[in-house]
């Protein structure tokens, strides 16, 4: 876990925590998915260990299918309560419309792995993502933002991914073909980190 977080285990209770309060909220204002009744299918994306799986979206969803391209990360989750269907493989090679059976996901929750797809492969993510979620679901983007001094992304050369900062967060968004309906920043994270902030996103022409 605490490689996972970067050496900061501590950070996962307080993520997990502000997640949770900001997926109840959303289901407040929802007429699809009120909170008095449990998610179909939800997946988790660019999963790890199933951190976010076993500490949220097992509690919110009746079936949690599991996207990551490392196996013995999900070697670990495989077979648990509610976990669902195991996909080993990048997001920017998920192609679960073509997966046989006709996969919806009333949530789609993606956090601190976009950092390691190219911004087209972004793009193409949520244009693909939009044609598995159910109506009224969400895709949920949780990542760090840049703190570059000249607001630009910051590229990591040792495991070749890149912060992006909230105007190109906003950009990838718009080519994608999804609307922010609710935003947040995670607050009560240790001081020196990345500010990570949680955003909310439906089809643009939903
Ligand atoms: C920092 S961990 C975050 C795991 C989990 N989302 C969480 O918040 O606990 C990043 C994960 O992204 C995975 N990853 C690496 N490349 C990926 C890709 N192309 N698509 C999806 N996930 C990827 C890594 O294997 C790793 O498990």
């Amino acid at each position: 876990m605490s490689g996972v977080l970067g050496g900061f285990p501590q950070v996962s209770r307080v993520d997990l925590q502000g997640s949770s309060n900001f997926l109840a909220k959303l289901r407040r204002g929802s007429k699809h998915f009120p909170a008095s009744k449990k998610l179909r299918r939800a997946v988790d994306c660019g999963a790890g260990i199933g951190r976010i799986t076993e500490g949220l979206l097992v509690k919110v969803a009746d079936v949690v299918d599991v996207v990551e391209p490392v196996k013995s990360f999900t070697d670990q989750v495989e077979g648990k309560t509610g976990v669902g269907r195991i996909f080993n493989v990048g997001l920017e090679d998920w192609h679960p419309e073509q997966d046989g059976e006709a996969l919806k996901y009333d949530l789609i929750w993606t956090q601190w792995c976009l950092g390691q797809l190219k911004d087209v492969q972004v793009v193409e993510y949520l244009q693909r993502m939009q044609k598995v979620l159910s109506e009224g679901g969400w895709i949920i983007v949780k990542e760090n933002l840049s703190n570059h001094h000249k607001g630009e992304d910051v590229y990591d050369e040792t495991d070749s991914s890149v912060t992006r900062t909230p105007e190109k967060f906003q950009q990838l968004f718009d080519k994608g073909g999804v609307k922010v309906v609710s935003t947040e920043l995670q607050r009560g994270m240790p001081k020196g980190l990345y500010l990570v902030r949680t955003w909310a996103l439906q089809p643009k022409s939903g």
